[in-house]
């Protein structure tokens, strides 16, 4: 995730800004870069400079030496790259054709295309593949009409679609900072004779413990007396600044305990940033990434090839019962280290589908490798742009969970997921297989999901009470059907990897075939009940678990109340489309795998034995 950085007042601004980046380096980014607007040192240059560069911030500071005492005001930026790749000339800030105005962005822009062709016509060069760069030409292009620079920013912002915060520094008021938010955060930090601005509070709190979160839609004006937010038409606003009372690592974490937390309460904002620009009115898909298979390649693909590992395994468990469902063939899902000696049925007729967050995983790395060599297309579901297994695919679809530091996957898990049921909706829609009613409601179905997370995000202190009565359990089965048995899956995996007790999924109807012999006092049973269809099934196994003594907790939409009588415990979660419940039903699940891990004192974010990449066999 991006991080954003400004400074107006007496010290040296580059100093300042490049500290305070350093304070967000924990959010992630694979390039960095400075302006500023003012005086070197003992000159008279009045000049807007950029210095930006691909790496790490070290390699950015290796070049700042001329400009370390700069005084002046000043932005600096990191990337997370999601349009165009980690290079010199993609990193941010950046330049208006005149040099005169640079702006830093957050966020994602959906209508750059067609910004940049009309800039393009009016003869903007751009010199990056970005979303953001739009943005300064737009702003140039609004000052050339107006000669105000607050003017130019607002008619700018009214222009773009998307997610983003912003600042801008030019040359026309080397005083002065121009910011704005919407969807992607901004803080400001408030000084004596001097203001700041960060995407996050750990970067102010060395120079200020005074801030005011700026809301989506405002837009702030910052110099050395002041700042002043009003809505992006002008509106003055009041926002209440707040004295910062958490140490600088509780900060990091957003005021979290842990990372882990923190990137489950990030998922509404992750699931609506990867779902952003992605659907039409008329319910379509849209997948640009795509754009190179025609729909008579698409169909051509006969067979449905999904390899991942862990919890991207699992995504792919949900993805091959949507994929069948939409589009009424076969689809496979394979663990990457079994499909890289399985010798797969894999050929030319076969779409692989490649699914990592970190996109260097070995075994999916090798696996896509084999399955290249054997003349498949790949597309691959990556978060990290640039990575191994996205260089090496055809086409990438990148989740947009932003960094994920918790070794247990959470944010990147339901990206993943709502990322294949977009490829899937796609595949449909291009093969018309569903109607355009269908394509509607699948369409709404998708885009309730964030406030549906929210919404059960919201009610973590539910959980804590289950939590604290399972923390002293050993033995814990997780059952479902169909989408559910594809939760249990991943349920199961999480309250291992961090709690480190035994926990096992198995689909609800094979119960009966062995595991039941286990079951008695103590053994708790986690029943996952979304699928209307299926459920009168799972009350059964519900029921067969409650006569042995097993403590059942039962996972069952809103309203629903036939579980209550055999379940010991109910976690209701909104209804939504049950082929998109599995996005959903997840959340309480990872809530409480981190509560008992918590309640058992166990280092919830970097478990025993385990690691975020795994980069060999
Ligand atoms: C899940 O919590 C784990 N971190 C792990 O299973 C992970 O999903 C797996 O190692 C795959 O990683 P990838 O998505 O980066 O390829």
């Amino acid at each position: 995730m991006c991080g954003i950085t400004g400074y107006v007042g007496a010290r040296p601004g580059v100093r300042t800004v490049i500290d305070m980046l350093r304070r967000l380096e924990y959010r992630g980014y694979d390039s960095a870069g400075v302006a500023v607007a003012g005086l070197a040192a003992g000159s008279d240059r009045g000049d807007l400079e950029i210095v930006k560069a691909a790496g790490k911030l070290a390699v950015l500071e290796g070049q700042l030496q001329d400009h370390w005492e700069m005084q002046g005001t000043a932005i600096a930026h990191t990337r997370w790259a999601t349009h165009g790749g980690p290079t010199t000339p993609n990193a941010h800030p950046h330049y208006s054709c005149d040099k005169r105005i640079a702006l830093i962005h957050n966020g994602i822009i959906e209508n750059f295309q067609e910004l940049k062709e009309q800039l393009g016509a009016a003869g903007h060069a751009f010199t990056s593949d970005t979303d953001t760069e739009v943005m300064v030409h737009l702003v140039e292009e609004a000052y050339k009409a107006t000669g105000c620079m607050e003017t130019a920013v607002r008619k700018a912002l009214c222009q773009v679609r998307g997610a983003y915060s912003i600042a801008v520094v030019s040359t026309h008021e080397p005083d002065t900072l121009y910011a704005a938010k919407t969807a992607s955060p901004l803080i400001l930090g408030l000084g004596n004779d001097e203001n700041f601005l960060a995407s996050d509070i750990p970067a102010l709190m060395r120079y200020t413990k005074r801030v005011l979160v700026l809301e989506d839609g405002d837009f702030a004006v910052l110099n050395r007396q002041g700042v002043r937010v009003s809505t992006r038409d002008g509106e003055p606003v009041m926002r209440e600044p707040f004295l910062v009372t958490w140490d600088e690592q509780t900060a990091e974490r957003g005021g979290y305990p842990h990372f882990m937390l923190k990137e489950i309460h990030e998922q509404p904002r992750a699931l609506a940033d990867t779902l952003r620009g992605r659907i039409r009115e008329d319910g379509r898909v849209v997948l640009p990434e795509l754009e190179a298979f025609t729909a008579a390649r698409l169909a051509a693909f006969t067979r449905i090839s999904i390899v991942a590992c862990g919890t991207a395994y699992h995504a792919g468990v949900v993805a091959k019962k949507f994929f069948e469902s939409v589009l009424r063939r076969p689809a496979e899902v394979t663990v990457a280290s079994e499909f890289r000696y399985g010798d797969p049925l894999v050929g030319p007729d076969t779409l692989c589908v490649v699914v990592s967050q970190s996109g260097e995983t070995a075994d999916t790395l090798a696996a896509l490798r084999e399955a290249r060599r054997l003349g498949a297309t790949i597309v691959s579901m990556v978060n990290v742009v640039g990575s191994s297994i996205a260089r090496e695919s055809d086409a990438v679809i990148y989740t947009q969970a932003g960094p994920e530091i918790c070794v247990a996957s959470t944010k990147a898990y339901v990206t993943q997921v709502m990322a294949l049921y977009l490829l899937g909706l796609h595949l449909a829609a291009s093969e018309q297989r569903l109607s355009a009613d269908e394509l509607r409601a699948y369409a709404q179905g998708l885009t309730a999901l964030p406030d549906a997370v929210e919404a059960v995000v919201a009610q973590a202190l539910s959980v804590e009470d289950l939590a604290a009565r399972l923390a002293d359990k050993s033995t814990f089965f997780y059952l479902g059907r169909g989408y559910d048995y594809a939760v249990s899956l991943e349920a199961a995996l999480k309250l291992k990897e961090i709690s480190y007790l035994h926990a096992e999924a198995y689909a609800a109807g094979e119960m009966k075939h062995g595991p039941l012999a286990l079951v008695e006092k103590g053994v708790v049973v986690v029943c996952f009940a979304t699928q209307p269809a299926l459920f009168e099934k799972m009350l059964s196994n519900l029921r067969e678990v409650s006569a042995r003594d097993g403590l059942v907790v039962a996972v069952v939409p809103e309203g629903e109340r036939r579980a209550d009588a055999a379940a010991d415990y109910v976690l209701r979660i909104p209804a939504v489309l049950p082929c998109f419940a599995p996005i959903v039903a997840v959340v309480p699940m990872q809530l409480l795998a981190y509560l008992v891990a918590r309640a058992r004192g166990c280092e919830i974010d970097q478990p025993r034995n385990l690691a975020k990449s795994v980069t060999v066999e």
